[in-house]
């Protein structure tokens, strides 16, 4: 998101005179206040009318003005009508974020509890922990805007499938399983909005960016004039997977489009995409937003239309309801008035956008008559909140080395700790892009200061390391301790929004640094990672002097704290890698504005992620080692499915079979699996099941279709089960978007066992 220019200004004049003249306490009701004896009796004020008349009842009252200045993220007040302005740009990616301006940390609510980036969260492969954080930060949001500091309308989370290692924004992601991230989506969603209370809303939260949105800037290509080039098979299996999990099973309130083109269309003004599919397909229950501001970016960079108003009336007739910027609220009287677009279009719009207010109480009066009214200050920072951030840092942090079991280090042999590298003090760094104001920080430095005598030296000066002028110091650092922990990686200055990397490797001198110090150290050395995207560290996975390796993403606020419990054993780490990483050489294969899932022998590009990439890796998908031992039992699978088909369509070839998704909606089994830990301390396990479809015509490879996430003390075993859906889980894409079950042997991966399952059809014709 880059906001440009235009209404901001207003906007920030508006916070401004808010911040000296609105009440510190509580915000003054955003519309239908019942001290306002003129409107509170309107009957859209009136929360026991169906919220579909309410909605039509204020439409009918605006004048075409009016609705205009509502079409975009800094809706302008109706004072006449008692509704005040409202900024609809809030972000909350992993914490109550300050990055737009619908928040404004200060008063009372000086700050939120920052979570570890999303992809360190992911590698816990937690669901709970996913809808737990969402429940947290909603609760936060909330008491933010009860202090009138905070929208209710987050732009939140980012689900692009991470295609392309160098993504400056794979922090920001679930990681590369399309499947995975449609149930991050599903888990934090929910937690955002809140369950069991109907067609209500805590906080409306918002997947993006739609779609096949994952380049920001890379050899000399820009997010804004990037036309992907998508095929239907692509589109089908990856790219949009996780935004119909969004849709259809998390019910989220708005969906926004993206900068780039796909296929030639600007995906903010293409009907197929928005009107036709989230809307008509999936049936989205809330509204579609530009990114900010991609109206203003199709028109002007891209040239997709002729006029202004003709960019206006093309998004708004391809189903966008809110532009974040200024555009359509320039442009789209003339579009009306040059006839390219009706006030029913705007109508259809402004019920999208009202609808989501009313769903969240904003024309019900009183905040405090809210069922969160009565959050505030107090439910901001809690020591619980702040413990699970502390907590999803354990749980997200991937053992990628251990050699020897060097780790857990022992506070009685290692009572001196040499901490080394440009990460070993951070703090910014931590929590990544898209955070806000953290309640606190504990750095890795003092995080190991819990445990050991520690000494710290940076080695260079930020994660560039330019220089190798201060290596020495690093390594007599090394000479004199017990033990040695490297805080090495990247920050926002390497991979970031509009910063794609250029390549995979350490930056500047940091290869150096470690390999100097590790020589150097007198005990075991290990090397602990921040970044987003995967690095190639195969110098130290080869280097027997590096000890330990461990990746820690952008650990969040009490990031120092999880890396030590980890180092010295308090937690046993159980995190597993949401991405391959792959080596520095893949790059040059793989041209980023190539967009194909799959390999093309032909051509000699390798293809991408764990489903389609065959060739080799530093470290796979999924790869995450624990200091226990883990042992997997089959203790019920069925070997056989027979498939009804009641469609006569459905059989295309004897072998063949395309079943409909919705023809096939009722085949599911179950795996139940022991799990033991057969190891000496107590540890979490994450059980991964992929299934591989019989070789054939398809292109379709191994592919996740089921995880389970457990605590195991030692020596003790569980039962899981995992609920394989044929239809969903065993179909594959073919190369027209159609998903097809692949009659006869499919193979089940369920950790380290192999099982067969075999798939059948028997037709059942029904005469219509
Ligand atoms: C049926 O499918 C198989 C395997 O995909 C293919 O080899 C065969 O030619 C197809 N038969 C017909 C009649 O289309
Ligand atoms: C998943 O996360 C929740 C919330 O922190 C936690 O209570 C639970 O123990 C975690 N599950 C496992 C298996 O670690």
């Amino acid at each position: 998101m880059a906001y440009k220019n235009g209404l901001q200004i207003l906007s920030l004049v508006a916070v401004f005179i808010c911040v000296s003249f609105c009440g510190i306490e509580a915000r003054t009701p955003f519309a239908c206040d019942p001290k306002n004896g003129v409107t509170r009796s309107l009957r859209f004020c009136r929360a026991s009318v169906p919220i579909h008349v309410r909605v039509s009842d204020l439409i009918g009252r605006l004048t075409l003005q009016e609705k205009i200045r509502l079409l975009v993220n800094n809706a302008a007040a109706v004072p006449r009508l008692g509704i005040q302005g409202y900024e609809w740009w809030s972000e909350a990616l992993h914490g109550v974020s300050n990055v737009g301006p619908g928040v404004v940390f200060g008063g009372a609510f000086p700050e939120a509890t920052s979570f570890p980036q999303v992809i360190t969260t992911a590698a816990s492969f937690n669901e709970s922990l996913w809808e737990e954080i969402g429940r947290v930060v909603s609760d936060e949001a909330r008491a933010i805007y009860n202090g009138g500091k905070a929208g209710l309308t987050y732009w939140s989370p980012n689900v692009n499938v991470l295609r392309d290692p160098r993504w400056g924004r794979a922090q920001e992601t679930p990681g590369e399983d399309p499947i995975i991230v449609g149930k991050y989506a599903v888990r934090y969603v929910r937690g955002l909005q809140g369950n069991g209370n109907g067609n209500r809303l805590k906080v409306a939260a918002c997947c993006k960016h739609y779609s096949a949105y994952d380049l920001d800037k890379w050899n000399g290509v820009d997010r804004f004039h990037f036309n992907a080039k998508v095929s239907k098979q692509d589109l089908k299996d990856t790219y949009n997977v996780p935004f119909k999990a969004c849709v259809v099973e998390g019910n989220v309130a708005s969906v926004m489009c993206s900068y780039n083109q796909v296929n030639g269309k600007p995906t903010c003004a293409d009907p197929d995409l928005l009107k036709n599919t989230v809307r008509g397909k999936w049936g989205l229950n809330g509204y579609i937003v530009s990114d900010c501001d991609s109206v203003d970016v199709l028109y002007n960079s891209q040239h997709y239309t002729d006029t202004p108003e003709g960019a206006a009336a093309a998004s708004i007739k391809a189903g966008l309801d809110l532009n974040c910027g200024p555009f359509l609220a320039l442009h789209t009287e003339q579009a009306i008035t040059k006839g390219l677009l009706s006030e029913v279009d705007v109508n259809n719009a402004l019920a999208n956008t009202i609808t989501v207010q009313m769903r969240l109480g904003m024309f019900d009066g009183e905040p405090s008559a809210h069922p969160f009214g009565n959050l505030g200050k107090g439910d901001v920072c809690t020591p619980a909140h702040q413990e699970l951030a502390l907590e999803a840092a354990r749980q997200g942090i991937v053992l990628l080395k251990n050699q020897a079991s060097s780790l857990p280090l022992s506070t009685a042999r290692h009572r001196t700790v040499a901490v080394i590298g440009p990460n070993s003090a951070v703090t910014v760094t931590m929590i990544g892009n898209y955070a806000g104001v953290p309640c606190g920080y504990t750095t890795p430095v003092q995080g190991i200061g819990r445990y050991a005598k520690v000494i710290q030296q940076d080695g260079c000066a930020g994660v560039a390391c330019n220089g190798n002028g201060n290596f020495g110091a690093a390594e007599a650092a090394a000479r004199q301790a017990d033990a040695t922990v490297l805080v090495m990686g990247l920050d926002q200055s390497i991979e970031a929004e509009t910063v794609d990397r250029v390549g995979l490797l350490l930056p500047g001198h940091q290869q150096e640094l470690v390999s100097r110090v590790a020589m150097a150290s007198k005990g075991p050395t290990v090397l602990v990672l921040m970044s987003g995207g995967p690095i190639d560290v195969s110098f130290a996975k080869n280097d027997p002097r590096v000890s330990a390796i461990l990746w820690a993403g952008y650990p969040g606020q009490a990031g120092g704290a999880a890396i030590a419990d980890v180092l010295f054993g308090a937690t046993s780490p159980g995190g597993k890698l949401p991405m391959t990483w792959y080596p520095q050489a893949y790059l040059a294969k793989a041209p980023m504005t190539n967009m194909n899932m799959r390999a093309d022998p032909s051509s000699g590009y390798p293809g991408r992620t764990y489903r389609f990439y065959k060739g080799p890796v530093v470290f796979p998908f999924g790869h995450g080692l624990s200091y226990t031992k883990f042992s997997h039992k089959i203790a019920q699978a069925s070997k056989m499915v027979s498939l009804l088909i009641t469609s006569p369509h459905a059989l295309t070839n004897s072998t063949d079979v395309k079943a409909r998704y919705t023809n096939c909606n009722t085949q599911s089994l179950d795996l139940h699996i022991d799990v033991k830990n057969t190891g000496k301390l107590d540890g979490s396990h994450t059980l991964l099941v992929f299934s591989i479809p019989p070789p054939g015509r398809s292109s379709a490879t191994k592919q996740l279709v089921g995880f389970s996430k457990l605590h195991l003390a030692a020596g003790s075993e569980q039962r899981v089960r995992i609920g394989i859906h044929v239809c969903k889980h065993l179909s594959v894409v073919d190369e027209f978007g159609f998903r097809r079950i692949p009659m006869g042997e499919h193979k089940l991966q369920i950790g380290d066992i192999e099982h067969s399952l075999s798939v059948q059809a028997n037709l059942h014709q029904i005469k219509s």
